[in-house]
């Protein structure tokens, strides 16, 4: 290449990096969840902060309920530079990399304070700082409510989940959690599981407060093992591609933005817990408190193999026990 067109190469990718966003029409966030669930509420909160912040420079469109696909679809989008944006479930990640899984080890926290304390700290962040190995940069971390039991009959010890279809996300250290426990993990995609729990595919699922009440599965079920098992987190990924040609103005904008709301959602859920599980309450679910004993010896055995499948478990279990 020529002295010349190198330099004018240059200028012009200089001035893609420092212009791209104001020529870009609109950038897109992907989501899974439907409009009423608080992530796709940070998401549109997100977009409102990022326009105002801006002077209406930066519009971000908002697209819930798995609109652009499903995250396996999405995180493909994301590295292709298709998609600018997503909110994104440990799926894809800890299913490339089992470090990522640690994030979901059974009572690794007792709750969200504990949670929200945790992704702050070193080996969360050095997880999220890992992200470019997946065509991403990890903008923070939000997360959804603990994770409970919903079943449809009564169950009253951990013994009555033994040979029970439970519904998981289909991530291995769920799927090696509910084994562990002799029931028959049974992986499925968020909308597919009202159906599948009317009409009894399923016998239970691993959820939340909150989408056991605004998706009404409650209404076919007969037990909440109120169990707190795990945290759940979700990161915010931007796509590599894209964000290497914002300017480092946008970048600083978005990335602050996307910060301080996602950690307010994480904040915010021990309310919605709270509230979503007295709501719960008044229907005619019985509710059983769970905590670690009520699993016997499945969270040992799950956590002398997780120790050897994920490294980084053992920073995150000493940096809980120090919470
Ligand atoms: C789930 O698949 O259980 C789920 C996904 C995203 C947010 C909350 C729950």
């Amino acid at each position: 290449m020529s002295a010349r067109l190198w330099m004018s190469t240059a200028i012009a990718v200089a001035f893609l990096a420092q212009n791209a966003v104001s020529v870009a029409a609109d950038l897109r966030i992907g989501i899974i969840t439907p409009p009423p669930h608080e992530w796709s509420k940070t998401a549109t909160r997100v977009a409102e902060d990022i326009k105002a912040k801006s002077g209406g420079k930066i519009n971000l469109l908002v697209f819930p309920s798995g609109q652009l696909g499903n995250e396996a679809q999405m995180l493909q989008q994301l590295q292709s530079g298709v998609l600018d944006f997503a909110f994104l479930t440990l799926g894809e990640f800890a299913n490339r990399d089992p470090n990522y899984g640690a994030l979901l080890a059974p009572y690794l926290v007792k709750n969200v304070a504990g949670a929200r304390a945790l992704l702050k700290g070193p080996a969360a962040q050095e997880l999220l700082a890992g992200m470019s190995k997946f065509g991403v940069v990890g903008l923070g971390y939000g997360m959804a409510g603990m994770r409970q039991i919903l079943t449809a009959g009564e169950v009253k010890a951990a013994g009555d989940l033994s040979g029970k279809k439970i519904r998981t996300i289909p991530l291995a250290p769920e799927l090696d959690f509910w084994r562990m426990l002799g029931s028959a993990p049974t992986p499925m995609p968020l909308p597919a599981v009202y159906d599948a729990f009317a009409n009894r595919q399923i016998d239970g699922m691993q959820i939340d407060f909150e989408g056991t009440w605004n998706t009404k599965y409650y209404t076919n079920a007969g037990t909440m093992i109120a169990s707190n098992h795990m945290m759940f987190p979700m990161i915010a990924v931007a796509s590599a591609r894209k964000w290497a040609i914002f300017s480092k103005e946008d970048e600083e904008l978005i990335a602050s933005v996307m910060k301080a709301q996602i950690d307010q959602l994480v904040a915010s859920y021990a309310r919605i817990d709270a509230d979503y599980l007295a709501k719960i309450r008044t229907t005619k679910v019985s509710i059983v408190e769970a905590s670690r004993p009520f699993f016997g010896p499945a969270i040992d055995r799950w956590y002398s193999e997780w120790r050897n499948k994920a490294p980084i478990l053992k920073k995150l279990e000493e940096e809980a026990g120090k919470l």
